[in-house]
């Protein structure tokens, strides 16, 4: 077991990481609660275990189930929570505990920061994407019609736990989206992640993540950084209906990014073959766009990412490692574009 203190002042919260880690579930609990609003999905087997070790503890717990799939991912579903907590007595000494991926988490944190203008909420994330990324740093939220995450809050849980028994019965496509995030750690740090051991390996990503969360909690600027090959990868889920996750396109995202980054002269052809081997090789994850995919409508939809302030931003490898550059000429992505999309890059 390894613990993990996401360091923001008197809102510093522990994560904990590894094998059976559920039964010290109640300890993450804020002093004081009674009664838990467990917030999960069906077809999550930990979550029996989280409320009977609630129970065990003497806790109430409520267990309120959301549908499974963004398009549950909504305010309807936090007035559908908020109305049951309403029934079932929750109160401001009470406590959220969300049980589940990077949706339940998003979900139960926005609920619960709203929820009588905030309660405490606990994560236990059971995805791997939800242990090295959506479940650590306080973004909260649900989606529009116009667009996804759109409205939520900065709510920083309580404490997190990640039961590494909870991958066993994963699939193997949510592994591969996990292992996309845990890529972009990479090359955020160097790190040879695929070397330790799975716990350890969780745990660095859990600490890169808080590192930077710490630094910049309400990404200002160096918080940003996590979004490394996020530009495309939003674009190539929206273009492709989705028929790509968001852990797969972001591993295509990370090596598109080498390649503009070459196209800019800001880094050399090893570079780009490193990028490529580390999530093709290592990570097991396509580095290419599926066939079909237009470079035109990526453009398009990129052009209109909500995190583009001036002309397209891209996080871009460099000299002086990753960093955020505004106002990439839309000519250099667009010829980098055509050549990655029609694969004729080497
Ligand atoms: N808040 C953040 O910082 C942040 C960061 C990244 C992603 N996100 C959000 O996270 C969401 C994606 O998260 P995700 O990839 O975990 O997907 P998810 O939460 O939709 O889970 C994927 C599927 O796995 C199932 N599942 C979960 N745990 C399981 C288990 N242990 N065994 C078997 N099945 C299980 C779920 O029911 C679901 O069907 C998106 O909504 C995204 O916006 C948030
Ligand atoms: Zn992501």
């Amino acid at each position: 077991m390894i613990q993990i203190t996401v360091p923001l002042g008197d809102r510093s919260y522990p994560v904990v990481v590894g094998d059976g880690v559920m039964s010290s579930l109640a300890s993450l609990i804020p002093a004081g609660s009674r009664r838990v609003a467990l917030i999960t999905q069906h077809g999550i087997p930990l979550a029996q275990s989280a409320v009977a070790t609630l129970v065990d503890a003497g806790f109430t717990v409520e267990v309120c189930h959301i549908g499974d799939g963004e398009q549950h991912k909504t305010l309807a579903t936090i007035e559908s929570l908020c109305r049951r907590f309403a029934a079932a007595g929750i109160t401001r000494r009470d406590v959220v505990v969300g049980v589940g991926g990077g949706m339940v988490t998003d979900i139960a944190g926005f609920a619960a920061s709203c929820w009588h203008r905030g309660i405490p909420v606990v994560h236990v994330a059971t995805t791997l994407l939800g242990m090295v990324d959506a479940a650590i740093g306080g973004k909260t939220g649900v989606n529009l019609p116009e667009g996804k995450n759109l409205v939520g809050a900065f709510w920083q849980p309580s404490g997190v736990l990640c039961d590494l028994a909870a991958l066993s019965t994963l699939s193997e496509r949510d592994l591969r989206c996990g292992r996309g995030e845990m890529a972009k750690y990479h090359f955020l740090t160097g790190d040879d992640l695929l070397a330790m051991p799975l716990v350890q390996r969780v745990a660095r990503c859990v600490e890169i993540k808080a590192e930077v969360v710490a630094a910049d909690e309400r990404e200002g600027g160096r918080r940003a950084l996590l979004n490394y090959g996020h530009t495309l990868a939003h674009g190539l889920e929206t273009v492709t209906d989705h028929r790509l996750a968001h852990g797969e396109a972001v591993a295509i995202g990370l090596v598109f990014a080498a390649h503009l980054a070459r196209h800019l002269n800001r880094i050399d052809d090893e570079r780009v073959e490193l990028h490529r081997r580390v999530v093709a090789h290592e990570y097991g994850l396509s580095a290419q766009p599926p066939e079909g995919v237009d470079a035109e409508a990526l453009l398009a939809v990129m052009a209109r990412d909500k995190k583009a302030l001036d002309g397209l931003t891209f996080i871009l490898d460099g000299d002086a490692g990753l960093e955020v550059v505004e106002g990439v000429p839309e000519i250099a992505v667009r010829e980098a574009l055509e050549r990655f999309v029609s694969g004729s890059v080497s």
